[in-house]
């Protein structure tokens, strides 16, 4: 059946759930109608802005009439015509009027430009709009299944004289809904994806980045959604880009109460030359819409990542859990140290080696090294190929991290092609983690990248690459920006399109987390905060736009680097494994206790892995001092997170949102608490006193732990879904095996499982 519909004027996309609905208007103007539930082509007269008169400080488009660009819903912003919501595009002419030229409507996927693109699209529909100028293609993918709109633009100069581009956005959107509220996730360095709910009154709010990448500073992904929507209930609009730069999304209220949402690359400084026949190419930008809250927004594009983003061998495959040698060793390693260090990770079933940075050239520290990519062979004497050969033998996968985009001014690189780094040369060059970026827009810095990491995983049989980038790009104007993103994804495209490595993208954490990079690595290292209690609110935060099989998280040593918290390894896990799990501590550290928890907690993830990866992930609730996530596959898990424990605390519940009616077993899983967690508590229940703080209780606390009990109870999916009853928590005095211990950063994991009939 076809979802694109032509008909008198009208073009109407329907997904599953969702319709967009344009029309050519009497003044050939592509003209906004809806997006939101799906509709009838009939609704259109209904759903059109009336025009019964002009306001009076209106421009009118054509005398005598009512028509007036500022009070009209666009399907693209015209320039210096009367509409004085923000402009989608600007260029020196600085006046544009696009009107409907023709339309083409294809099965499939339509790519007319070598930039990265969703792909498995239905139908696409393209929309030719002609100004004296230029040419506009608006281009519509239409993903049925997903409820996925995507839009690009392609721009062409059919003038016979230059045009300097200097805006040109992916969309625009005007809506026509009252009491919006945007979201949108802004950070920095080790504490990415803070979300912001800001109320939308008449003005413009601007997401963006300017650091040449997607950023920490602001996820190109946001949300528009009413006031009243929240995970469960209400309407709420999706938006992200497929692009790795700079990035800029404007949603601009006017008084009319027409909110236009413009999104696509970052224009300030842009400027592009378009000579005549000249065409410019915008990346793509994802849609979704839904009226059942903000979780079922987030299963749209969790969906659509998982089918139409992530490619290759590990679509929807299971990700391996990975040991980092980062948080063990940081520089400070050895081959000894590293297989040490493997050693143990086989016992305890972990399946991938990563050895981070560190393994080449004079890398003690991170002031030098970065561009070569001779091997350290104080450090590795046989060599990758030797250390990986003996990975390989221990049936581990084998994984190396790189950071090929940058380079030190302290490295043979530096020294034979100073021209290759991105420099001023009349100004004093300013370093970020003692480095520049290499040029890559020149194509023998790209072919020096492809070649050497091609080699590398070549002549050392890597199974897996994270590929880290830690600096911003400054200084550049025009389209330099974009060239650069360009250039990285032609040499990604280059290296990882046809092998089965698995590739995980990292900068500095998750200072590119997005749709871009996720075209060629279907899992990015989240954030180099690996602190427990902070990862629940960036996972959680991330999942608003990606799902769980793109983050990679780890479960890392306690107290944390971040913030030197202790959190307990039981909550250290729950919240990793809801992610792509990995360890990044030195388990050779680790008391016996400790080594026996995480071979349940290995097991327990292999046993759910396809659950936790590829599940359908809810947030169910939220306060300050509680989280609770729901991940749903054949069997639903839920994590209960709580912050700081309260004495007396009153009743507790576990509520499950995705359960088709039946009766279900509900089992927690067990864990075990360290001793030296109950102090001077532990004279209570022992027949003879001991020094609390001493050696004893110390040395005991590494082999025996105080186990908790494993919960069970059954109950039905209705009561289920309102919440049931759990035993009560600690409460300051007496203690049974029936009391749950989640204390303070305290957490549970609870699996339900569908009865059968005879059990
Ligand atoms: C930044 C990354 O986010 C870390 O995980 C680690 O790989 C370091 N770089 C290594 O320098």
């Amino acid at each position: 059946m076809k979802n694109i519909i032509y008909d008198d004027g009208v073009f109407l996309l329907n997904t599953k759930n969702t319709s967009y609905c344009f029309k050519v208007n009497d003044y050939l103007h592509l003209e906004h109608v809806h997006y939101g539930n799906r509709i009838e082509i009939n609704d259109v007269d209904a759903l059109t802005l009336k025009r019964s008169i002009a306001y009076g400080d209106s421009v009118l488009y054509e005398q005598g009439s009512q028509y007036c660009l500022d009070a009209t819903c666009l399907e693209y912003g015209n320039v210096g015509r009367g509409d004085f919501k923000e402009d989608s595009i600007l260029t020196n002419i600085n006046i544009a009027d696009f009107k409907f030229e023709d339309y083409e409507i294809v099965d499939g996927d339509v790519d007319p430009a070598n930039l990265p693109n969703a792909y498995g699209a239905d139908e696409t529909l393209k929309v030719t709009l002609i100004d004296i100028n230029l040419q506009l293609d608006l281009y519509y993918g239409l993903f049925y299944e997903t409820d996925v709109i995507t839009r690009r633009v392609v721009v062409t100069n059919v003038s016979n004289n230059s045009i300097h581009l200097n805006k040109v956005m992916s969309m625009c959107l005007d809506l026509t809904q009252d009491d919006l509220m945007l979201l949108d996730f802004t950070g920095a360095w080790s504490n990415e994806v803070n979300k912001n709910e800001k109320k939308i009154q008449t003005g413009t709010y601007v997401v963006s980045s300017n650091t040449g990448f997607s950023s920490n500073r602001t996820n190109p992904g946001f949300i528009i959604k009413k006031g009243h929507t929240d995970e469960f209930h209400g309407e709420a609009w999706g938006f992200n880009l497929i692009y790795s730069g700079s990035h800029y999304s404007s949603i601009n209220k006017n008084d009319k109460g027409i909110v236009r949402i413009n999104s696509g690359i970052n224009y300030i400084n842009f400027d592009y030359e378009l000579n005549k026949d000249d065409s410019f190419y915008t990346p793509v930008v994802v849609l979704t819409y839904s009226d059942g809250g903000l979780n079922e927004l987030s299963h749209h594009f969790h969906d659509f990542i998982n089918e139409n983003i992530v490619r290759g061998t590990y679509k929807k495959k299971e990700r391996p859990i990975l040991i980092n040698s980062w948080e063990a060793y940081m520089f400070d390693y050895n081959k000894r140290k590293l297989l040490a260090l493997a050693n143990k990770a086989k016992d305890l079933g972990i399946e991938l080696f990563v050895l981070d940075d560190g393994w080449f050239s004079t890398r003690n520290d991170d002031t030098s090294g970065l561009g070569d990519y001779n091997v350290n062979k104080k450090k590795l004497p046989g060599g990758i190929k030797a250390l990986s050969n003996k990975i390989h033998e221990l049936d581990m996968k084998f994984g190396l991290w790189v950071e090929p985009e940058a380079i030190n001014p302290d490295s043979d690189l530096y020294r034979a092609h100073p021209d290759w780094a991105i420099e001023d040369n009349e100004y004093k060059t300013l370093y970020e983690r003692n480095e520049l970026l290499l040029d890559l827009t020149k194509s023998e810095v790209r072919d020096y990248i492809v070649e050497n990491i091609n080699k590398l995983i070549e002549d050392n049989n890597i199974d897996y690459i994270k590929w880290d980038m830690n600096r911003q790009l400054i200084g550049v104007s025009g389209k330099y920006d974009y060239e650069y993103i360009k250039g990285l994804y032609e040499v990604l495209d280059r290296i990882f399109k046809d092998k089965d490595v698995l590739f995980e993208s990292c900068s500095s954490g998750g200072n590119r987390f997005d749709l871009g990079m996720l075209c060629y690595s279907p899992q990015i290292w989240s954030s180099d905060d690996t602190d427990a209690i902070e990862r629940i609110k960036i996972q959680k935060n991330l999942s608003y736009l990606y799902p769980l099989s793109t983050m990679g998280a780890h479960v890392s040593a306690s107290p944390s680097t971040a913030v030197l918290r202790k959190t307990p390894l039981n909550t250290r896990f729950n919240v990793a494994c809801f992610g792509d799990l990995g360890y990044e501590l030195d388990l050779n550290n680790l008391s016996s206790l400790e080594i026996n928890e995480i071979k349940k907690q290995v097991e327990f993830y292999k046993q759910h892995r396809q659950t936790f990866q590829y599940g359908k992930f809810y947030r169910v609730e939220s306060s300050d001092n509680k989280e609770s996530f729901e991940v749903k596959l054949d069997e639903t898990i839920v994590g209960k997170f709580r912050k700081l424990m309260n004495s007396s605390v009153g009743f507790d519940t576990l509520k499950v949102i995705d359960l088709k009616d039946g009766m279900y077993d509900i089992t927690s899983r067990p864990f075990s608490i360290n001793i030296e967690t109950f102090g001077h508590l532990i004279n209570f229940v022992l027949p003879f006193k001991v020094n609390t703080e001493g050696l004893l209780v110390k040395e005991v606390s590494k082999y025996k732990g105080l186990d908790s009990k494993q919960e069970h109870y059954v109950a039905s999916s209705n009561a289920l879904k309102q919440g049931i009853k759990l035993n009560n928590l600690y409460i300051s005095s007496g203690y049974n095996e029936d009391v749950r211990l989640p204390l303070d950063f305290g957490s549970e994991l609870y699996l339900i499982k569908e009865k059968k009939d005879n059990e």
